[in-house]
């Protein structure tokens, strides 16, 4: 191992054995974290080329066991993103497409640095099974056309390990590392066709639309070598998805907007990565009529009645979900107001992560305890203009001291102009093979 970490240290490609031999290692116990986080350095510096991400993929995906989809009908579409402030979207979309009638089987991961996770925003549903066994999984698929789990140790425990181990040696923003994770774990969850939401921007591992741009063209070229159909969405992160911050604060917009009634960011967002994947699930022909579709089970409140089915197969308690109010909730709250006025030109999605993961929505440490209720709900979005001393933002935590260092983050967080403000489009490009 010793060597290995030199060889990428100086530059020099690695090949598929000895990939495999460090990935089945730290897998195994028997190659130590540290050695795998000077090794996990190297990589950030000296990079992987094409050929070493595709197997590293490929290593990566074989970690574990691999689930054969060929069961159930039709085409198996997924969707992954690379992580955002207040995206909700999996939440949303699942239940969406699966009633238009994708089937989808999705494994999600936990929040990784400034950014939430989807199985972290679920846990705050009581009752909510999210560790699945192969069995489970493919039984729930079949059945209800949807199905959500965790990483488990059966299903690349390769990236389980690894994702815990690059948020906290801060190697995650690195484009072979965050290709290799996300399709190693599409690959193994035996989808037909991804729709990779790839978000740019302040909030964003990729802070630019070049970077975003490589990444993108990286995953569809590791999907097109595994034969697989691989859509990159390029969405914008000048500020946080929707309005919602935190893990039940999350939920419950996501809710309203499985209702027909959420923000308008993320409605459109949803519309625009479903329609991709009804196209690819071969549903419809063509994306105009994918929209349309969609917007009627929303209407008809049949995307609704599917994240029911999703949460209540799972074992959660529904109650929570017709009445969200329930959801956790914090013991303290408090406002926080602008200290300037002035057209909002970008809220910084990253001190909003932050602040949010401060009051106790995200780990601090691998072991942090998380408070579900906490996190932050904005008042206003780029473009609009704002007075000084008017509402930006609801903080909430469980814990009176957290407020003050939160706070600190968000007086940097939003960026005024003194004319108007024409925000950017909120998806940027897409890119297919
Ligand atoms: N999402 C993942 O699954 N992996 C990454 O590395 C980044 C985002």
């Amino acid at each position: 191992m010793r060597e290995l970490i030199k060889r990428k240290r100086d530059g020099f490609e690695l090949s598929k054995e000895e990939l495999a031999f460090i990935i089945n290692g730290f897998v195994a116990g028997e190659i130590p974290d540290y050695q795998l986080a000077a090794f996990l350095m190297a990589v950030y510096f000296k990079g992987l080329n094409y050929e070493e991400t595709a197997n590293l993929t490929d290593v990566m995906m074989r970690s574990g066991a691999l689930i054969d989809l060929s069961e159930v009908k039709g085409i198996k579409v997924d969707k992954h993103s690379t992580g955002g402030v207040g995206d909700k979207t999996t939440l949303v979309l699942g239940p969406l497409v699966a009633a238009a009638g994708v089937r989808v089987a999705k494994m999600s991961g936990r929040g990784l640095g400034f950014t939430g996770g989807t199985i972290d925003k679920l846990e705050s549903i009581p009752g909510l099974n999210l560790k699945l066994t192969t069995q489970q999984f493919m039984d729930k698929v079949k059945k209800n056309g949807i199905v959500i789990c965790g990483q488990s140790e059966h299903l690349v425990p390769a990236d389980k390990k690894l994702y815990a181990l690059r948020d906290v040696t801060s190697t995650v923003d690195n484009i072979s590392l965050i290709s290799s994770s996300i399709m190693s774990k599409k690959l193994a969850c035996g989808a037909d066709a991804i729709v990779i939401d790839i978000k740019v921007g302040s909030g964003a591992f990729m802070k630019t639309e070049q970077r975003a741009t490589e990444l993108a063209k990286m995953m569809i070229g590791i999907g097109t070598k595994m034969n697989k159909k691989v859509i990159a969405v390029l969405s914008s992160m000048q500020e946080p998805l929707g309005y919602a911050v935190g893990n039940a604060l999350e939920v419950k917009e996501a809710i309203d907007t499985l209702k027909g009634q959420g923000p308008k960011d993320l409605t459109a967002l949803c519309l625009e990565l479903g329609s991709q994947m009804l196209v690819l699930g071969e549903v419809t022909a063509n994306k105009k009529e994918a929209v349309s579709i969609l917007e009627k089970l929303i209407n008809s409140g049949a995307a609704f009645e599917k994240f029911k089915t999703l949460i209540q197969s799972q074992g959660g308690d529904i109650q929570y979900i017709e009445q969200p109010d329930l959801l956790p909730n914090t013991s303290f709250l408090q406002i926080y107001k602008s200290n300037k006025s002035g057209y909002l030109k970008e809220i910084n999605a990253r001190n909003i992560g932050l602040a949010s993961m401060e009051l106790g929505a995200g780990r601090q440490t691998k072991d942090s305890e998380i408070d579900y209720g906490a996190g932050i709900l904005l008042q206003k979005k780029v473009g609009e203009y704002i007075q000084k001393g008017q509402q930006l933002a609801i903080l909430y935590s469980s814990n009176e001291r957290k407020f003050a260092k939160a706070k600190e983050l968000l007086d940097s967080a939003f960026i005024t102009n003194k004319t108007k403000v024409i925000s950017k489009p909120l998806i940027l490009k897409t890119i297919s093979s």
